[in-house]
């Protein structure tokens, strides 16, 4: 397992509590020292594990696991033939696509992993938007200066809080739960037909902004119109000014984030209330958002998120290494790394192999 040198990047690919899978599969497990401080994991914790706490096994890797894609100097130090499983945007790293690529190495975008039933322990997406659904929850709930749920005393009772969610996909249904479980009145919306009855589920109203469900073939929302985006804005506006709390996940995939709440809209929102962007470092949902950054809009403060999983370093690593062990395990044949690209797994998230490039 490497250790992560991104800025911000504090999750690990590999925790102590999965090693034992890896050697059962057949694996020697080797973890370069300090890769785990920033998850608050010791080197203790993964020798202990049955981990060889080693720099220099890098090298000799059949592969190598990590949270971002490696840097290129790193991949230089890689034998052909190894391989490495990480996330990987392709469009973005094209680079590391090529240094990848140049270096014979294999490599597998865990954003590529199909999303289909049997991938689902692999889906890292998923695992990592759940993260953060919930962390924007309580981060809003720290930043609002008031009670989320409804507070009954002796001197009077207390509303509970208004909250607003905008994309129901994974990260914006955990955020619905999560809010409601603070007891917080949750509306949501989204675009597609099905989410209606998703958001109903988890005890919130689904907004009806009576326009049509905006959906593609494989189930993704797609891009809106100039006019669907206008129109949804101003049906959106009343929603967005009675909120305390307004928590926007929506996103295209491949796209920028599209652009839901406008300045105005903020504007319109009561003294004291927060927006929290989870799609900020995509482009935002909100007008004026600033990734990483606490900036004022009218009465509002609105929150951008960055590396939002990375705040919650301990349980987003737990889960991502549990999507790596499971990929690792179907590309494991008697105990040796053998992906097999006849599985459309496997094909599906292959980016580079044996010097041509296979998925971009
Ligand atoms: P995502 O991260 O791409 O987008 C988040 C949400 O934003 C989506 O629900 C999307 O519909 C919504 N959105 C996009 N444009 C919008 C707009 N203009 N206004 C309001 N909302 C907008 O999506 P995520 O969370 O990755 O999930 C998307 C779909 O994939 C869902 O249908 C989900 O059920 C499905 N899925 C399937 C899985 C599986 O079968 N293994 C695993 C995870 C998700």
């Amino acid at each position: 397992m490497a250790r992560e040198t991104r800025a911000g990047e504090k999750r690990v690919a590999l925790v102590p509590e999965l090693v034992t899978k890896l050697t059962g599969l057949g694996y020697q497990v080797a973890v370069e020292p300090g890769a785990g401080l920033p998850a608050l994991i010791s080197d203790e914790e993964y020798a202990a594990a049955g981990a060889v706490l080693d720099a220099r096994a890098f090298g000799d890797a059949d592969a190598v696991v990590s949270v971002q894609p490696l840097a290129i100097d790193r991949i230089r130090g890689l034998r052909p033939g190894a391989a490495t499983i990480s996330f990987l945007p392709t469009a973005e790293e094209r680079e590391v696509v090529a240094a990848l690529r140049y270096a014979g190495v294999t490599s597998f975008a865990m954003e590529l992993v199909p999303r289909i039933s049997r991938a689902q322990p692999m889906d890292a997406l998923t695992s990592q938007a759940l993260v953060s659904g919930y962390r924007g929850v309580v981060v809003a709930a720290e930043m609002l200066p008031r009670f989320f749920p409804l507070t009954m005393t002796a001197a009077g009772t207390v509303p509970p809080a208004q909250v607003v969610v905008l994309g129901a996909g994974v990260a914006g249904l955990q955020a619905i739960a999560t809010a409601r479980r603070l007891g917080a009145v949750v509306q949501a919306y989204d675009v597609r037909a099905a989410s209606a009855e998703e958001i109903r589920s988890l005890g919130a109203e689904a907004i009806d902004l009576g326009l049509e469900p905006l959906e593609g073939a494989s189930g993704y929302a797609r891009v809106m119109t100039e006019d669907r985006a206008a129109l949804q804005m101003q049906r959106l506006a009343p929603y967005v000014a009675a909120a305390d709390a307004l928590i926007t996940t929506a996103a295209v995939p491949g796209r920028p984030a599209p652009l839901l709440v406008s300045r105005a809209m903020v504007e319109q929102m009561r003294p004291g209330s927060v927006v929290v962007d989870l799609a900020a470092e995509s482009g935002g949902n909100v007008a004026g958002v600033v990734a990483g950054e606490v900036v004022r809009i009218g009465s509002a403060q609105v929150w951008g998120g960055a590396d939002v999983p990375s705040q919650m370093p301990g349980p987003a690593s737990r889960l991502y290494a549990q999507n790596i062990v499971s990929l690792v395990t179907l590309m494991t044949a008697d105990g040796a790394f053998a992906p097999d690209f006849g599985d459309e797994i496997v094909a599906g998230c292959c980016v580079t192999h044996g010097g041509a490039i296979r998925a971009q």
